[in-house]
Parts: C-alpha cells; structure tokens; sequence
C-alpha cells in the first residue's frame, strides 16, 4: 500500500486538477494515481470547492439535477476514467437505529475491498482513521467463508496533507468514525471491466469473505432470481452465454444456478462445461444440483 505526506500552500482549481490528472496518470495504471499525489493536496487546500458546488447546483435548481452522488457525497468532476468526489464523514447520531444505518452506509466498521482504484486526501476537519490491510483478488475464489491472507499494514489518520492511495482488489479497510466532522477529496479511476467484479466484505477475526458489497454485480444477480420465474425463451440461452463468458466467478455462478432451477435437463446436458469451470464456486453449483 501507498501513503504519503505532503506539505503544499498551492491552491488549484477543479480545472487545474484535470488537466494534471490527464498529463500524470495512465488509465488503468493504478500506481499511477500516486503522479497527482501533490496535486490533490493542492486541490484540498482550495477552500471554495463546496461553495462553488452548491452555488452552481443552486443556480441551475430549476432543471432538477442535483448531482450529491448520495447525502454523503459529491462529484466536483468526471471525465473518463476518472471521477473526482468529494465525500463527508458526520459524526453518528445517537438513537441507535439511525446510528446502525448510517454507520453502515459510511462502512464505519465494515471491512471492505473495492472494485475500483483511488487516491485520497483530506479536505477538512480531523479526517477519519482507517486500518488496512493488504490482499490478492486474484488468489480468492469469492466463496462467503473463504478464507484469504491478509498482511497487516496499520491504522492511518486521513489528515491534512496525508495522500492514500487504495487499489482495487488489493487494499482492504474500515472506516473509524472521525471525532469531528470531516471531509476527504477522492480521486477515483475505473478500470476495464472493474463494474463486472464483486465488492466482499471480510470479517477481520475469522480472516474470511463475510459477504458482496451491494455493487452493480449485486444487482445484476438478483435479476436471475427474477429470469428464473419470468424468463421467456431467450432467457436460457441468455443465461448460458453469461454463464459461460462472464468474468465475474459468482455471476457465473448465479447464472447457472437460475439456469438449472429453470430447467433440471440442463445439469446433464451441459454438467461437462460447468465442471471445467476455472472457479470452485461455479462447480459447487453443479455439484449442489447433482
Ligand atoms: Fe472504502
């Protein structure tokens, strides 16, 4: 993992902070996100960021869009691959139910990996602490109670000044509620085919995936629950061709699952092609339905 401390009295605008990040940084070259590390703390130390923000939203109120990405997050720019977020830490209010949903919301205590890369630095208040640790999404199969190893690499005060760099399917965390109100500057790059991967969740003293963060794959396998009751004839083929091609192990896997529950002939009359499946999740299915 990458973290730095920067000291800088620049000040650059939105603007400015795309021009660089287009000059420095290779798309789909995570390490790459460190080139701007400077540039981001200069962004952060321009003061005007939310008030030029809202004042533009405000003034165009009338047509509706309002681009707060959710309560707890703003896009400042987006231009391909990249999107440049602002996001905002509230302290956690006390009665209990509100607290446990926007705790989860924050992933306050949630450890999580990420699908896509970023870099990070504060914009104002104390910053929130996070503790990290470090692992390979290449050597998981994504099965819920796999075990994974996880090399410790500390907790960090996102505060002034201090760049953190998270990439995707490598840095694990959680966030620490911060003592007061914060703001971080997130600089985030997709890579190819980074949506169709799956988000876990870990569960730190057992050193397993505990669960998928609600992502777009997460979505995208719950419409199977549906095509198994209210497919048409082109769902099986449909559903074949996703099982057999789709990068994500667990959608595969989904997909053969509304397959077989669709039809029972399928297990046999294409059993061969599940069980040489490269992943241990995509043929546990075949043997679930066997
Ligand atoms: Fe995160």
């Amino acid at each position: 993992m990458f973290t730095t401390h920067i000291e800088t009295d620049e000040i650059i605008s939105v603007a400015e902070f795309r021009a660089r990040v287009l000059a420095k940084v290779t798309p789909g070259k995570a390490e790459t996100l460190v080139n701007v590390a400077r540039d981001i703390v200069a962004l952060a130390n321009n003061p005007d960021l939310i008030a030029t923000r809202f004042t533009r939203e405000l003034a165009q109120w009338e047509q509706g869009g309002f681009s707060l990405y959710s309560p707890q997050s703003c896009v400042l720019d987006s231009f391909e691959p990249f999107v440049v977020r602002l996001n905002f830490w509230p302290l956690l209010p006390s009665d209990p139910r509100r607290r446990n949903i926007l705790a989860r919301v924050l992933s306050y205590d949630d450890w999580h990996d990420h699908n896509f890369s970023f870099l990070t630095t504060n914009y104002f208040g104390a910053g929130y602490e996070t503790e990290i640790f470090e692992y390979d999404v290449a050597s998981v199969d994504g099965l819920v109670g796999e075990v994974v190893d996880l090399a410790h690499k500390g907790r960090h005060q996102l505060s002034r000044g201090k760049v953190m760099l998270f990439r995707s399917g490598k840095e694990i965390h959680t966030q620490i509620p911060p003592t007061e109100v914060s703001a971080s500057i997130n600089l985030l790059m997709t890579e190819t085919g980074s949506a169709l991967q799956d988000q876990y969740y870990f569960d730190r003293d057992a050193r397993a995936i505990s669960g998928y963060v609600e992502s777009v794959s997460s979505k995208r396998n719950s419409l199977f629950a549906f095509a198994h009751h209210l497919g048409d004839e082109e769902t099986d083929g449909l559903l074949q061709s996703i099982a057999r091609e789709f990068p994500s192990a667990r959608t595969r896997a989904c997909a053969y699952e509304a397959l077989f529950r669709r039809d029972a002939s399928f297990v046999e009359r294409i059993g061969e092609h599940v069980a040489a499946d490269p992943a241990p999740i995509v043929r546990g299915v075949l043997a679930e339905a066997r």
